[in-house]
């Protein structure tokens, strides 16, 4: 065998859900929201989380390992990393995809190789269960949860879209499936020429208002509710569409880019946002995971390449295709008509 081979990587990716549930779980008991407030002992905070002494020392010094703590003499502090984004006391705080990853993906996740044999997703829906939307949204703490998630998830991207597009070219614009709002927010506190439409199932529209408002643009910002299965797209200068396509299978991927098409004026943007699979489909692992998880959640969706979507993009009708790299592992598709 050569020597120089030797399995780190294997191991480290095998057993990677050891960290990642150490972290959820650190999440799921506010670990770094309590630790914001100030630095604390072992006891003290062990105490504050309620952990049985067994393994309270392992856990926390795992976290400093991790790189999610510090510990200076035998105090425990978050670091600036885990003090603004895991705080939920704070506005920059990206923990709600992360418990949404606790709650719900962990244990599905679990399920993965029978989702691979059966083609069938894992979540609420399965064995005949109401799908993913449905399902969330009728429980109101699941649906504020998941729309939070969302906003965790896609903050990054949604503050490039704000600053990458042309948007002196435009007057107005709707994001399509809107969530929690965190795209139309940013789009309109960095533009402000620009008006707004949110458009989203009705049950999403006190959520979105409230974040509009959180964020003093409700006087350009609208909410629209709507089902995307029953009726045209609302019209707008352009169409913004976010971790939308990649719910859905093939027909309807493309019934959604023609809706955006039929909605747009001449000369109209279509932006599409994803964790973009790399052309050569070997490099932007979490786009590829990301795919693994439309598995999880529905019964068709998937991820795509920037050069999938413009080919159904010229095939709608669209000309000058292009795409960008956003943050991380998302990027996005334009399209104009
Ligand atoms: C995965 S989330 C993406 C949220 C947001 N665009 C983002 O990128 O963070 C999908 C969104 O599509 C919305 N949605 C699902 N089915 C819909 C339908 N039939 N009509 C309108 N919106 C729908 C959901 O309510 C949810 O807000």
């Amino acid at each position: 065998m050569s020597t120089s081979l030797n399995p780190e990587m294997i191991l480290q990716v095998g057993l990677g859900f050891w960290a990642s549930k150490s972290l959820l779980s650190a999440i799921e008991m506010e670990v770094f929201t309590e630790l914001s407030k100030h630095p604390e002992d072992l006891e003290t905070l062990r105490g504050r989380m309620g952990l049985h002494p067994r393994s309270a020392r392992d856990f926390f010094d795992t976290l400093v390992a991790l790189g999610f703590l510090t510990r200076t003499n035998g105090i425990y502090a978050n670091t600036p990393e885990t003090d603004l984004f895991l705080d939920k006391r704070k506005p920059s705080y990206i923990g709600g995809v992360l418990e949404m990853a606790n709650h719900r993906l962990y244990p599905f996740w679990g399920s993965l190789t029978e989702a691979l044999r059966t083609g069938k997703p894992q979540n609420e829906a399965k064995d005949g269960g109401a799908p993913l939307f449905e399902a969330l949204y009728a429980d109101p703490a699941r649906l504020k949860e998941f729309l939070k998630a969302m906003t965790g998830i896609s903050h990054g991207a949604n503050q490039a879209i704000a600053r990458q597009v042309s948007w002196s070219r435009y007057q107005t614009f709707v994001d399509v499936g809107t969530a929690q709002g965190d795209l139309a927010v940013q789009i309109a506190l960095a533009n402000p020429h620009l008006t707004g439409l949110g458009y989203d199932l009705a049950e999403v529209g006190p959520i979105f208002e409230d974040y509009a408002e959180a964020n003093s643009v409700q006087d350009r910002l609208r909410f629209q509710g709507g089902n995307f299965f029953d009726e045209p797209l609302p019209q707008a200068d352009v169409i913004t569409m976010g971790h939308i396509l990649h719910d859905w299978d093939l027909d309807i991927k493309r019934m959604l880019i023609a809706k955006a098409y039929q909605a747009l004026p001449e000369g109209g943007a279509f932006v599409v946002y994803e964790t973009l699979i790399d052309n050569d489909r070997s490099q932007n692992a979490f786009g590829l995971l990301m795919s693994l998880n439309m598995l999880i959640e529905t019964p068709g969706g998937f991820d795509y390449t920037a050069a999938d979507c413009e080919q159904w993009m010229r095939e709608a009708g669209f000309r000058e295709c292009s795409h960008q790299h956003l943050v991380g592992p998302d990027s996005m598709v334009i399209g104009i008509k």
